[in-house]
């Protein structure tokens, strides 16, 4: 079907403003909201309702099989052999988030659980979506011993978008120890966040206790350190708080703490505990204390003169907080993927550790950060834990077969606790997922209170910092009227003229008004949020733009449908229709939805405007900017603000296509699909009759105002060097705009200042 996209005015185009990491951020604001006031927000997503929680463990247990255990009742279980068939793994695996089961196992093939036996006789047909809705003895009441217990082989593929809230690794006993913190034993440390030193204190069923700290080691510290967010340790004055702790009173739970340095969690260190109320069971001992190095993210400015590096070849993706995403390396000159195989805690830490965050919390498979696009560098990647980096990790170079994106690794890593979250709060939503932001702030009177942001400048990079601040995830949306929410206690308008970027780890870190200034400063026109547990994340196909450009000159008798949609420069107007023509830069364009949400337009379809001319409707204003640019950055060929109707043109294997143009469908990208614009269609090019011959860079990016929300937006422009010669045109280095390691792009980005120089070798195809 036959799509095209319809060109704005062209205004004038100042480059002020932000400098995202690809590209030049676009100036106009999107004004979807002054438009359609009468708007209401989409719905957010409902609340999840308490699923039964699944987990694979045993042991050899990969992340795709092992022995099953329910959480029932506060307590993990198994379930016994007896009837078990593949109907009940299939349904197992879907609950785990794979897409089937390969098979099954009996009598206890992953060793022997403990505890409870939740299930026996279980009979399902396969339909059912979770294994609590399957015929069975009831749970609880079994025949088996732990010698019986029924294991999955789940198929080594994800349910794409598939949401990991139910699933936990295994390795934690959760039961021992829950928590630990630190407890400042000088005052003046204790105002400041985050706190990296302090007595050792752990949360276990009956309440907080210290640690004896006969027989300590760093090994310990750094085991502790990692799990307060900390990468890693430092020295502690020991004589210092033995003073102060001669004079307190001491509770003792735990002693002989032997770690071996690696262990994510305190747990999993060998542990003896203290009898019920042996006080003085640490006898020459004293409660353990540590100090931690917090990582580079997390230095207040305290005059520290060495500040620790972090790696600048591995990174994290499209998380919605701070310390978690889809892990990347960088290898030659661009950014790579790890396959999941074997992925690991271990594994998992070094890479935070090595970004200055603390040990990783989960280490997560299949692509449940969104998949890459670049290339897969990594496979059956195995730390020890102690590595300084990833890169000096055994792995496995990877070959075309053994991976693919939807088995990217990715990792949440524990990170340090730094009170952002209460110092905004939402109001008057449905859920908790949304509602106008109150920030706190001091009042002329000297007075912490609560009250509300303008939502003038409010859009969605705001929004994806509140939701982040409060821990809800990504934004699905920065709403600039809240009227429709309950307004029986509103407060003041305190804050206006909020900018944020999208990468603030809070809202007092972006740019606002010295003086409160809003034009509509009821509370009505206060700012407001809908977040959301998952997110889409477009990216253009680069190497298809490369490989499928051309020119054509098209005689103006052709064109006279996409002179209509405002498809050509304005010189245009001036030629002598029907006669002549006009030079098209073409090239095809495929956008993937490689995130965990469908990109869906944000205005609703009674706002769509319907393209008699190419007869469909287009839901976006402005979906993507086609421009060329020079070697100062200026557009050399009028910029294309092109909207479109958006469809699942195809999708990888095991999705389905949901979305469609034709007939007034619902118009979106499905998670896993991706829209096609082929070369030959109507519009999809620049106009480049008037441009002289020259070396340029050709620039496209995708939902440029973000319009729409996405998990990460550095990924949404692409960019190529562009040589025109007058007759044809050559395209190389296409990338996305956050492929490229900083000195490549810095190369890249040179290239069209050598104009006169010899043309650099052209990949010419
Ligand atoms: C522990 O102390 C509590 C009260 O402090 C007491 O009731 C209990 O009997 C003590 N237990 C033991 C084992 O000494
Ligand atoms: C992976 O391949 C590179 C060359 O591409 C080679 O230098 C390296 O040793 C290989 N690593 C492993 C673990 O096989
Ligand atoms: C400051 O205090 C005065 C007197 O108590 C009060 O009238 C005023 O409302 C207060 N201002 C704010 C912003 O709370
Ligand atoms: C408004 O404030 C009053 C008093 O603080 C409280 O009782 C009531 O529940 C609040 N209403 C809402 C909708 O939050
Ligand atoms: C991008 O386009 C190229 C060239 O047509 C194709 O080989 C490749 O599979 C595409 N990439 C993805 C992720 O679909
Ligand atoms: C940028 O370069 C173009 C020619 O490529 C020139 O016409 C223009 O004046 C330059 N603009 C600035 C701001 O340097």
């Amino acid at each position: 079907m036959e799509k095209s996209r319809r060109r704005e005015k062209l205004a004038v185009s100042l480059l002020f403003g932000l400098l995202l990491p690809c590209c030049l951020a676009q100036t106009t604001p999107s004004n979807t909201a002054t438009r359609t006031p009468t708007r209401t927000p989409t719905p957010s997503p409902s609340p999840q309702t308490e699923r039964l929680r699944v987990r694979l463990s045993g042991y050899p247990r990969k992340h795709n099989e092992g022995r099953v255990e329910l959480f029932y009742k506060g307590e993990w279980g198994t379930i016994c052999d007896d009837d078990f068939a593949i109907a009940n793994a299939n349904v197992l695996c879907r609950q785990l988030g794979f897409v089937e089961a390969t098979g099954w196992t009996h009598s206890a093939k992953y060793g022997k659980g403990q505890g409870k036996i939740w299930l026996d006789n279980v009979q399902c047909n396969g339909g059912e979506r979770s294994i609590d809705s399957c015929k069975s003895r009831g749970w609880g009441n079994s025949d088996c011993t732990h010698d019986e217990d029924a294991g999955v082989v789940c198929k080594d593929e994800r349910i794409p978008g598939f949401v990991e809230s139910n699933v936990i690794d295994a390795q934690v006993d959760e039961k021992q120890i829950e928590e630990v913190r630190l407890r400042p034993v000088v005052t003046t440390a204790r105002k400041k966040l985050p706190i990296t030193e302090g007595v050792v204190e752990v949360k276990y069923k009956d309440g907080w206790a210290q640690i004896c700290d006969l027989r300590w080691t760093i090994k310990n510290t750094h085991v502790i350190c990692g799990m307060l967010g900390f990468p890693h340790e430092r020295k502690v004055n020991k004589n210092f708080y033995k003073l102060y702790l001669e004079r307190q009173k001491n509770h003792f739970h735990v002693h002989s703490v032997a770690c071996a340095g690696t262990e994510i969690h305190l747990a999993a260190c060998p542990l003896e505990f203290s009898k019920p109320n042996a006080t003085s069971s640490c006898e020459g001992g004293m409660p353990a204390v540590v100090s931690c190095m917090p990582g580079p993210l997390f230095i207040q400015n305290n005059g520290l003169k060495k500040k620790p590096k972090i790696s600048n070849n591995v990174r994290l993706k499209g998380g919605a907080k701070l310390g978690e995403g889809r892990v990347e390396v960088l290898k030659g000159n661009e950014w790579g993927t790890v396959c999941d195989d074997r992925w690991s805690l271990q594994s998992a830490s070094v890479v935070c550790r090595e970004l200055g965050f603390g040990s990783a919390k989960e280490a997560l498979t299949g692509a449940r950060m969104g998949q890459g696009i670049g290339p897969i560098y990594m496979n059956e990647v195995k730390c020890v834990g102690q590595e300084r980096s990833i890169w000096n990790c055994p792995f496995k170079n990877i070959t075309s077969e053994d991976c693919q994106h939807v088995e990217d690794a990715a990792v949440r890593c524990n990170v340090p606790y730094m009170g952002v979250e209460h110092s905004i709060r939402l109001a008057g939503g449905r859920t908790r997922y949304e509602g106008r932001l109150e920030v706190l702030s001091l009042d002329s009177n000297g007075t912490l209170s609560w009250g509300l942001i303008c939502g003038e400048t409010w859009n969605t990079r705001e929004a994806m910092v509140a939701c982040r601040q409060l821990g809800l995830g990504y934004a699905n949306q920065g709403v600039q009227e809240t009227w429709y929410w309950d307004s029986s206690n509103v407060t003041e308008m305190i804050m206006s003229g909020v900018k944020c970027t999208g990468n603030e780890m809070s809202l007092s870190q972006c740019q606002h008004h010295k003086t409160v200034s809003c034009q509509k400063a009821a509370a009505k026109f206060a700012a407001g949020v809908i977040c959301s547990d998952t997110a889409s994340d477009l990216v253009l196909n680069a190497s298809l733009v490369q490989q499928t450009v051309y020119i054509e000159d098209r005689p103006l008798h052709m064109l006279y449908c996409a002179a209509e949609e405002d498809c050509l420069s304005k010189t245009a107007a001036q030629a002598n229709w029907p006669y002549g023509h006009r030079r098209l830069l073409r090239f095809s364009s495929q956008i993937h939805n490689i995130g965990r949400a469908d990109f869906k337009p944000k205005a609703g379809r009674h706002s769509w405007v319907w393209h008699a001319c190419h007869g469909h409707y287009h839901s976006m204003d402005i979906f993507t900017h086609y421009d060329l640019l020079s070697g100062n950055g200026t557009k050399v060929a009028e910029g294309h603000k092109a909207s479109f109707c958006l469809e699942d043109t195809d999708c990888q294997e095991g999705v389905s296509k949901r979305y469609e143009c034709a007939n007034f469908g619902n118009q979106g990208i499905t998670v896993g699909c991706w829209d096609l614009y082929r070369h030959d269609i109507d519009c999809q090019w620049i106009d480049i009759t008037d441009v002289k011959p020259g070396n340029y860079i050709l620039q496209i990016v995708i939902n440029p105002n973000y319009e729409v929300a996405e998990s990460d937006f550095t990924n949404n422009c692409m960019k190529c060097n562009c040589k025109y010669d007058g007759h044809r045109i050559w395209l190389h280095n296409c990338h996305i705009g956050d492929a490229f390691s900083e000195e490549a792009e810095r190369r890249f980005e040179k290239y069209p200042g050598q104009l006169n120089n010899q043309i650099p070798s052209i990949n010419q195809q």
